[in-house]
């Protein structure tokens, strides 16, 4: 690590280097994207929802391109979290980077089983909670009501003393609600946002784009969206706010930051170029040495609004 400003950031007792992550679902178990970046220029990496049994995901075809962003029904396809235990984290373990195991599932009980699982597994320096998926029935129940929202973190609490991110979904009408109530049942940050739900429609056979019909939008399209919940969740709760939504560069990421969140997750982007998260970590700290800032915390929250 050379001089120069100090980028490193803290949620809880998960301390990231850097504050830009790579996003759930974009950036498979990390292994897959080795020989394209050094992975240790990253802050950390989330890797793809598990469930407690191997998953094959919704019908094909399972992403389309829209105007200024993707729409996808994935559907949580993952390896489950037995064959993650065995087969993906000895090469995580290897990488000098946060690991945040993202999990999921249906019912409560499914989110507790694969968290059981990971209890005791080595080299895990945080659990991302995946109460958001559109593309799985039932899969925004928790993030929709502050109640289950709390009942799924307050389960998940008794399991585990790492640190727990509750990401949530925009498709509610007041998300610094929910991340209320995911404070208030003892979650350590919170992450927004997931997909927004979409649909496409090919006009010559009159037949939806996607296999599921409808799927989640990410990419340039939604950031807008994305920057003003992590204004109002930064404004309503204490735990730090992860932003994630259509952040392409350095200044995409610069947005969040000074609209609060106290780190940020690339993730379509890295079906544009696998390298983003680095070039937008390293073109982050030109930008503080161009500015003659000393801390990136010195950027964080730090919007003018009169
Ligand atoms: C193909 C694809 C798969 C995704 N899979 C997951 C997932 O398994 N778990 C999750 O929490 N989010 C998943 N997401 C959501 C992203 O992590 C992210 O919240 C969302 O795409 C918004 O960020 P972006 O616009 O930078 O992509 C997925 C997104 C995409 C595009």
């Amino acid at each position: 690590m050379t001089d120069g400003p100090d980028l490193s950031v803290r949620m809880g007792a998960l301390v990231l280097k850097n504050p830009i992550l790579v996003a759930s679902g974009t950036f498979g178990y990390g292994s897959e994207y080795g020989r394209f970046l050094d992975l240790s220029r990253l802050g950390g990496i989330v890797t793809k929802t598990l469930t407690p049994t191997p998953w094959p995901g919704n019908p094909p075809p399972r992403a389309a391109e829209t105007a200024s962003g993707m729409l996808n029904s994935i559907g949580l396809q993952n390896v489950g979290v037995e064959a993650f235990i065995t087969e993906k984290m000895p090469y995580l373990r290897t990488l000098d980077t946060a690991r945040i195991v993202n999990i999921g599932g249906g019912p409560l009980e499914e989110f507790v089983e694969v968290m059981e699982k990971l209890v005791g597994c080595e080299g895990i320096d945080a659990f991302e909670i995946n109460m958001s998926c559109p593309n799985v029935a039932g899969g925004m129940d928790f993030s929709t009501d502050p109640p289950r929202a709390a009942e799924l973190i307050g389960a998940l609490r008794k399991i585990t003393p790492l640190p727990l991110i509750a990401k949530l979904t925009p498709n509610v009408t007041d998300i610094a609600g929910i991340a209320a109530a995911v404070e208030e049942a003892g979650a350590d940050a919170v992450c927004a946002i997931n997909t927004l739900r979409g649909m496409a429609i090919d006009i010559e056979t009159r037949r939806p784009r996607l296999g599921a019909i409808m799927g989640g939008l990410s990419g340039p399209a939604i950031k807008p969206v994305a920057l003003a919940a992590v204004y109002r969740i930064a404004r309503r709760v204490r735990i730090p706010v992860i932003g994630v939504g259509g952040i392409m560069s350095a200044e995409d990421a610069l947005e969040f930051l000074m609209a609060g969140a106290s780190a940020v997750q690339v993730g379509t982007a890295n079906f544009v170029d696998p390298r983003t998260g680095a070039t937008v970590a390293d073109d982050l700290r030109d930008w503080l040495v161009k500015k003659g800032i000393q801390t990136v915390h010195d950027v964080i929250g730090s919007l003018s609004t009169t």
